[in-house]
Protein backbone atom coordinates (compact mmCIF):
# COMPACT_ATOMS: atom_id res chain seq x y z
CA UNK A 1 0.00 0.00 0.00
CA UNK A 2 1.53 3.86 -0.75
CA UNK A 3 -0.32 6.61 1.29
CA UNK A 4 0.70 10.20 0.16
CA UNK A 5 0.87 13.17 2.89
CA UNK A 6 0.72 16.99 2.86
CA UNK A 7 0.33 19.56 5.38
CA UNK A 8 -1.45 22.71 4.07
CA UNK A 9 -2.73 26.37 5.27
CA UNK A 10 -0.65 28.11 8.06
CA UNK A 11 1.65 26.42 9.65
CA UNK A 12 1.33 25.70 13.38
CA UNK A 13 2.93 23.58 15.76
CA UNK A 14 2.32 20.05 16.19
CA UNK A 15 2.12 19.64 12.57
CA UNK A 16 5.40 17.34 12.94
CA UNK A 17 4.07 15.18 15.23
CA UNK A 18 0.91 14.16 12.70
CA UNK A 19 3.77 13.45 10.42
CA UNK A 20 5.63 11.57 12.56
CA UNK A 21 2.91 9.48 14.17
CA UNK A 22 1.86 8.62 10.51
CA UNK A 23 5.13 7.83 9.62
CA UNK A 24 5.77 5.44 12.64
CA UNK A 25 2.69 3.91 12.41
CA UNK A 26 2.15 3.36 8.73
CA UNK A 27 5.86 1.79 8.65
CA UNK A 28 5.95 -0.19 11.33
CA UNK A 29 2.11 -1.38 11.50
CA UNK A 30 0.95 -1.82 8.75
CA UNK A 31 4.53 -2.12 6.41
CA UNK A 32 2.92 0.75 4.14
CA UNK A 33 5.35 3.30 1.97
CA UNK A 34 4.44 6.88 2.47
CA UNK A 35 5.33 9.79 0.41
CA UNK A 36 5.59 13.30 1.61
CA UNK A 37 4.50 16.35 -0.19
CA UNK A 38 5.87 19.42 -0.32
CA UNK A 39 4.12 22.70 0.34
CA UNK A 40 0.79 21.30 0.77
CA UNK A 41 -1.78 20.82 -2.23
CA UNK A 42 1.31 22.38 -4.67
CA UNK A 43 3.47 19.59 -4.14
CA UNK A 44 0.47 17.03 -5.20
CA UNK A 45 -0.12 19.43 -8.60
CA UNK A 46 3.70 19.39 -8.93
CA UNK A 47 4.24 15.73 -8.17
CA UNK A 48 6.80 17.20 -5.51
CA UNK A 49 7.65 14.53 -2.88
CA UNK A 50 10.08 12.32 -1.03
CA UNK A 51 9.81 8.97 0.24
CA UNK A 52 9.56 9.07 4.13
CA UNK A 53 11.35 6.70 6.44
CA UNK A 54 11.11 6.20 10.39
CA UNK A 55 14.41 8.24 10.35
CA UNK A 56 12.97 11.11 8.72
CA UNK A 57 11.19 11.85 11.25
CA UNK A 58 13.24 10.86 14.15
CA UNK A 59 13.60 14.04 16.56
CA UNK A 60 10.43 16.06 14.88
CA UNK A 61 7.93 15.56 17.47
CA UNK A 62 9.17 18.38 19.39
CA UNK A 63 9.82 20.87 16.14
CA UNK A 64 7.74 23.52 15.20
CA UNK A 65 6.56 23.84 11.59
CA UNK A 66 6.46 21.20 9.24
CA UNK A 67 9.25 19.34 7.88
CA UNK A 68 7.48 19.06 4.32
CA UNK A 69 6.99 22.59 4.02
CA UNK A 70 2.87 24.30 3.88
CA UNK A 71 1.80 26.63 1.29
CA UNK A 72 -2.06 28.30 0.75
CA UNK A 73 -2.92 26.38 -2.30
CA UNK A 74 -6.02 24.69 -3.45
CA UNK A 75 -6.21 22.71 -6.53
CA UNK A 76 -10.52 23.55 -6.88
CA UNK A 77 -8.90 26.55 -7.70
CA UNK A 78 -6.12 26.46 -9.99
CA UNK A 79 -6.58 25.71 -13.47
CA UNK A 80 -6.11 22.13 -14.01
CA UNK A 81 -5.77 21.62 -10.52
CA UNK A 82 -7.72 18.80 -9.73
CA UNK A 83 -6.75 16.93 -12.67
CA UNK A 84 -3.06 17.14 -11.64
CA UNK A 85 -3.53 15.85 -8.19
CA UNK A 86 -5.30 13.13 -10.40
CA UNK A 87 -2.42 12.43 -12.30
CA UNK A 88 0.03 12.40 -9.57
CA UNK A 89 -1.92 10.06 -7.22
CA UNK A 90 -1.86 7.56 -10.46
CA UNK A 91 1.36 8.29 -11.43
CA UNK A 92 2.76 7.54 -7.63
CA UNK A 93 0.43 4.53 -7.51
CA UNK A 94 -1.30 5.97 -4.66
CA UNK A 95 -4.08 4.00 -2.63
CA UNK A 96 -4.54 7.85 -0.26
CA UNK A 97 -3.57 11.02 0.64
CA UNK A 98 -3.06 12.27 4.35
CA UNK A 99 -4.21 15.90 3.97
CA UNK A 100 -3.12 17.88 7.39
CA UNK A 101 -5.06 21.54 7.50
CA UNK A 102 -7.09 23.89 8.06
CA UNK A 103 -10.57 24.69 6.71
CA UNK A 104 -9.81 25.95 3.38
CA UNK A 105 -6.74 23.16 3.42
CA UNK A 106 -9.48 20.38 4.07
CA UNK A 107 -12.72 21.70 1.78
CA UNK A 108 -9.74 20.61 -0.83
CA UNK A 109 -9.49 17.77 0.44
CA UNK A 110 -13.22 16.86 0.44
CA UNK A 111 -13.22 17.82 -3.28
CA UNK A 112 -10.27 16.18 -4.63
CA UNK A 113 -12.02 13.28 -2.58
CA UNK A 114 -15.03 13.68 -4.54
CA UNK A 115 -12.80 13.68 -7.94
CA UNK A 116 -12.01 9.87 -6.93
CA UNK A 117 -8.57 10.06 -5.33
CA UNK A 118 -9.05 8.71 -1.48
CA UNK A 119 -8.43 11.61 1.19
CA UNK A 120 -8.58 11.27 5.25
CA UNK A 121 -8.02 14.60 6.62
CA UNK A 122 -6.47 15.81 9.56
CA UNK A 123 -7.67 19.16 11.51
CA UNK A 124 -4.94 21.46 12.19
CA UNK A 125 -5.21 25.60 12.41
CA UNK A 126 -4.54 27.94 15.90
CA UNK A 127 -8.01 28.86 14.88
CA UNK A 128 -9.78 25.88 15.84
CA UNK A 129 -12.58 27.24 13.87
CA UNK A 130 -12.77 23.66 11.96
CA UNK A 131 -16.27 21.97 12.69
CA UNK A 132 -16.87 18.96 13.61
CA UNK A 133 -13.85 18.20 15.85
CA UNK A 134 -13.42 19.64 19.21
CA UNK A 135 -10.15 21.02 19.24
CA UNK A 136 -7.44 21.16 16.20
CA UNK A 137 -3.84 20.84 16.41
CA UNK A 138 -1.93 24.06 17.15
CA UNK A 139 -4.51 25.51 19.05
CA UNK A 140 -3.54 24.53 22.67
CA UNK A 141 -0.06 25.86 21.56
CA UNK A 142 -1.41 29.52 20.32
CA UNK A 143 -3.36 29.77 23.33
CA UNK A 144 -0.57 28.86 26.09
CA UNK A 145 1.61 31.82 24.06
CA UNK A 146 -0.85 33.88 24.12
CA UNK A 147 -1.45 33.52 27.60
CA UNK A 148 1.71 33.88 28.59
CA UNK A 149 2.29 37.16 26.92
CA UNK A 150 -1.05 38.30 28.11
CA UNK A 151 0.52 37.33 32.12
CA UNK A 152 3.72 39.65 30.79
CA UNK A 153 1.49 42.61 29.57
CA UNK A 154 -0.11 42.55 33.09
CA UNK A 155 3.58 43.33 35.24
CA UNK A 156 4.23 46.19 32.58
CA UNK A 157 0.55 47.59 32.26
CA UNK A 158 0.49 48.22 35.95
CA UNK A 159 3.87 49.31 36.21
CA UNK A 160 3.09 52.66 33.75
CA UNK A 161 -0.49 52.47 34.17
CA UNK A 162 -1.37 52.02 31.30
CA UNK A 163 -4.09 50.02 28.99
CA UNK A 164 -2.71 47.56 27.02
CA UNK A 165 -4.03 46.26 23.80
CA UNK A 166 -3.15 43.04 22.45
CA UNK A 167 -4.73 41.38 19.07
CA UNK A 168 -4.57 38.01 18.70
CA UNK A 169 -4.44 35.63 15.58
CA UNK A 170 -8.43 34.31 14.91
CA UNK A 171 -9.98 35.42 11.31
CA UNK A 172 -13.40 34.27 11.84
CA UNK A 173 -13.62 33.06 14.93
CA UNK A 174 -12.46 34.11 18.16
CA UNK A 175 -11.08 30.92 19.74
CA UNK A 176 -7.46 32.49 20.70
CA UNK A 177 -8.72 35.74 22.06
CA UNK A 178 -11.63 34.17 24.60
CA UNK A 179 -9.21 31.46 25.21
CA UNK A 180 -6.51 33.19 26.29
CA UNK A 181 -8.53 36.18 27.75
CA UNK A 182 -10.07 34.56 30.04
CA UNK A 183 -6.83 32.25 31.29
CA UNK A 184 -4.74 35.72 31.23
CA UNK A 185 -7.23 37.53 32.93
CA UNK A 186 -8.20 39.94 30.20
CA UNK A 187 -10.08 42.84 31.87
CA UNK A 188 -12.28 43.40 28.04
CA UNK A 189 -12.17 40.38 25.47
CA UNK A 190 -13.66 40.63 21.61
CA UNK A 191 -14.15 38.29 19.43
CA UNK A 192 -15.81 38.54 16.26
CA UNK A 193 -18.71 35.88 17.40
CA UNK A 194 -19.56 39.36 19.43
CA UNK A 195 -19.87 42.74 17.93
CA UNK A 196 -18.34 45.33 20.13
CA UNK A 197 -19.28 49.08 21.15
CA UNK A 198 -16.32 51.27 21.67
CA UNK A 199 -18.28 53.36 24.08
CA UNK A 200 -18.97 50.43 26.16
CA UNK A 201 -15.33 49.26 25.99
CA UNK A 202 -14.55 53.13 27.02
CA UNK A 203 -17.20 53.22 29.78
CA UNK A 204 -15.80 49.65 31.36
CA UNK A 205 -12.08 50.79 31.27
CA UNK A 206 -13.30 54.30 32.97
CA UNK A 207 -15.22 52.67 35.52
CA UNK A 208 -12.16 50.04 36.32
CA UNK A 209 -9.65 52.98 36.51
CA UNK A 210 -11.51 54.21 39.29
CA UNK A 211 -10.05 51.61 41.47
CA UNK A 212 -7.24 50.22 39.19
CA UNK A 213 -4.57 51.97 37.57
CA UNK A 214 -4.51 49.76 34.53
CA UNK A 215 -6.73 47.27 32.12
CA UNK A 216 -5.81 44.37 29.40
CA UNK A 217 -7.95 44.51 26.01
CA UNK A 218 -7.53 41.00 24.15
CA UNK A 219 -9.21 41.37 20.81
CA UNK A 220 -9.45 38.75 17.91
CA UNK A 221 -7.79 40.38 14.82
CA UNK A 222 -11.36 39.39 12.75
CA UNK A 223 -13.29 41.69 16.09
CA UNK A 224 -15.45 43.59 14.60
CA UNK A 225 -17.51 47.11 15.80
CA UNK A 226 -21.42 46.07 15.76
CA UNK A 227 -23.59 47.27 13.53
CA UNK A 228 -24.92 51.03 14.41
CA UNK A 229 -22.32 51.65 16.43
CA UNK A 230 -21.00 54.96 16.76
CA UNK A 231 -17.44 54.39 15.72
CA UNK A 232 -15.99 52.13 12.71
CA UNK A 233 -12.52 51.36 12.45
CA UNK A 234 -11.09 52.25 8.40
CA UNK A 235 -10.24 49.39 6.57
CA UNK A 236 -8.71 46.64 8.36
CA UNK A 237 -9.50 43.86 5.58
CA UNK A 238 -6.95 42.90 2.80
CA UNK A 239 -8.04 42.20 -0.63
CA UNK A 240 -9.08 38.76 -0.33
CA UNK A 241 -11.15 39.88 2.70
CA UNK A 242 -9.05 38.61 5.18
CA UNK A 243 -7.91 41.04 8.18
CA UNK A 244 -4.73 42.92 8.01
CA UNK A 245 -2.49 42.05 10.97
CA UNK A 246 -2.21 44.94 13.83
CA UNK A 247 -4.71 46.94 12.00
CA UNK A 248 -8.38 46.55 14.16
CA UNK A 249 -5.68 46.50 17.22
CA UNK A 250 -3.82 49.56 16.43
CA UNK A 251 -7.47 51.48 15.28
CA UNK A 252 -9.06 50.38 19.10
CA UNK A 253 -5.79 51.76 20.73
CA UNK A 254 -5.93 54.74 19.50
CA UNK A 255 -9.35 55.26 20.14
CA UNK A 256 -9.24 54.29 23.66
CA UNK A 257 -6.92 56.59 24.58
CA UNK A 258 -8.64 59.43 22.41
CA UNK A 259 -11.73 58.53 24.64
CA UNK A 260 -9.91 58.15 28.37
CA UNK A 261 -6.79 60.19 27.96
CA UNK A 262 -5.13 56.83 29.48
CA UNK A 263 -1.79 55.89 27.88
CA UNK A 264 -3.17 52.11 25.99
CA UNK A 265 -0.15 50.61 23.78
CA UNK A 266 -0.41 47.91 21.91
CA UNK A 267 0.85 44.70 21.52
CA UNK A 268 0.60 42.24 17.91
CA UNK A 269 1.37 39.08 18.81
CA UNK A 270 1.18 37.76 15.15
CA UNK A 271 3.01 34.88 13.92
CA UNK A 272 4.95 33.73 17.14
CA UNK A 273 1.44 32.27 17.92
CA UNK A 274 1.49 29.93 15.55
CA UNK A 275 5.62 29.04 16.09
CA UNK A 276 7.94 27.09 18.32
CA UNK A 277 7.90 24.05 20.65
CA UNK A 278 4.21 22.55 20.36
CA UNK A 279 2.81 21.70 23.85
CA UNK A 280 2.24 18.16 25.63
CA UNK A 281 -1.25 18.68 24.68
CA UNK A 282 -0.89 19.41 20.99
CA UNK A 283 1.39 16.45 20.72
CA UNK A 284 -0.61 14.12 21.45
CA UNK A 285 -3.55 15.27 19.83
CA UNK A 286 -1.39 15.12 16.92
CA UNK A 287 -0.07 12.07 17.45
CA UNK A 288 -3.67 10.52 18.17
CA UNK A 289 -4.80 12.04 14.86
CA UNK A 290 -2.16 10.81 13.12
CA UNK A 291 -2.41 6.89 13.82
CA UNK A 292 -6.31 7.20 13.91
CA UNK A 293 -5.56 8.43 9.90
CA UNK A 294 -3.38 6.26 8.93
CA UNK A 295 -5.23 3.19 10.16
CA UNK A 296 -8.63 4.59 8.64
CA UNK A 297 -6.10 4.52 5.81
CA UNK A 298 -5.27 1.37 5.76
CA UNK A 299 -9.18 -0.05 6.48
CA UNK A 300 -9.97 1.77 3.30
CA UNK A 301 -11.99 4.19 5.40
CA UNK A 302 -11.49 7.36 3.55
CA UNK A 303 -13.77 10.69 2.79
CA UNK A 304 -13.27 11.48 6.43
CA UNK A 305 -11.11 13.65 8.49
CA UNK A 306 -10.41 12.59 12.35
CA UNK A 307 -12.23 14.63 14.93
CA UNK A 308 -11.50 14.56 18.61
CA UNK A 309 -14.99 14.51 20.56
CA UNK A 310 -14.87 14.64 24.31
CA UNK A 311 -12.11 11.95 24.97
CA UNK A 312 -12.56 9.56 21.55
CA UNK A 313 -10.26 10.39 18.24
CA UNK A 314 -13.33 9.36 16.06
CA UNK A 315 -13.59 9.46 12.00
CA UNK A 316 -16.50 11.64 10.54
CA UNK A 317 -17.19 12.39 6.73
CA UNK A 318 -15.65 15.64 5.24
CA UNK A 319 -19.61 16.66 4.94
CA UNK A 320 -19.55 17.72 8.68
CA UNK A 321 -17.77 20.47 7.50
CA UNK A 322 -20.04 21.42 4.59
CA UNK A 323 -17.73 25.11 4.38
CA UNK A 324 -19.01 25.60 8.39
CA UNK A 325 -17.07 27.72 10.30
CA UNK A 326 -16.95 26.52 14.36
CA UNK A 327 -17.22 29.72 16.19
CA UNK A 328 -16.96 29.82 19.84
CA UNK A 329 -19.66 28.99 22.17
CA UNK A 330 -22.13 30.93 23.67
CA UNK A 331 -21.55 29.55 27.19
CA UNK A 332 -17.58 30.49 26.65
CA UNK A 333 -18.32 34.10 25.15
CA UNK A 334 -20.68 34.50 27.88
CA UNK A 335 -18.04 33.88 30.67
CA UNK A 336 -15.51 36.01 28.75
CA UNK A 337 -17.29 38.81 28.30
CA UNK A 338 -19.78 38.65 31.36
CA UNK A 339 -16.65 38.52 33.62
O1 LIG B 1 -5.45 30.33 9.65
C1 LIG B 1 -4.56 30.51 10.69
C2 LIG B 1 -3.98 31.89 10.64
O2 LIG B 1 -2.92 31.94 11.51
C3 LIG B 1 -4.98 32.99 11.00
O3 LIG B 1 -5.17 33.08 12.39
C4 LIG B 1 -4.30 34.19 10.42
O4 LIG B 1 -5.19 35.28 10.21
C5 LIG B 1 -3.79 33.63 9.10
O5 LIG B 1 -3.52 32.25 9.33
C6 LIG B 1 -2.56 34.31 8.57
O6 LIG B 1 -2.38 33.80 7.26
P1 LIG B 1 -0.94 33.84 6.54
O7 LIG B 1 -0.06 32.87 7.25
O8 LIG B 1 -1.25 33.42 5.13
O9 LIG B 1 -0.45 35.25 6.67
Amino acid sequence: MRIGLLTGGGDCPGLNAAIRAVVKRGTAEHGVSIMGFHNGWQGVIDGDAQPMSREDVSGILVAGGTMLGTARCHPHKVEGGIEAVIETAQSENLDALICIGGDGTLRAASKVHNAGVPVIGIPKTIDNDVVGTDSSIGFDTAVSIATEAIDRLHSTAESHNRVMVVELMGRHAGWIAVAAGVAGGADIILAPERPFDIDDIVKKIRHRHRHRNFSIVAVAEGAVPAEGSSWKPSETLDAKGNPIAGQIGAQITQAIEEATGFATRLTVLGYTQRGGVPTPTDRLLATRFGVAAIDAAVEGNTGVFTALRGEQVQMRPFKVMAGKTKFVSDDLLDTAIGL
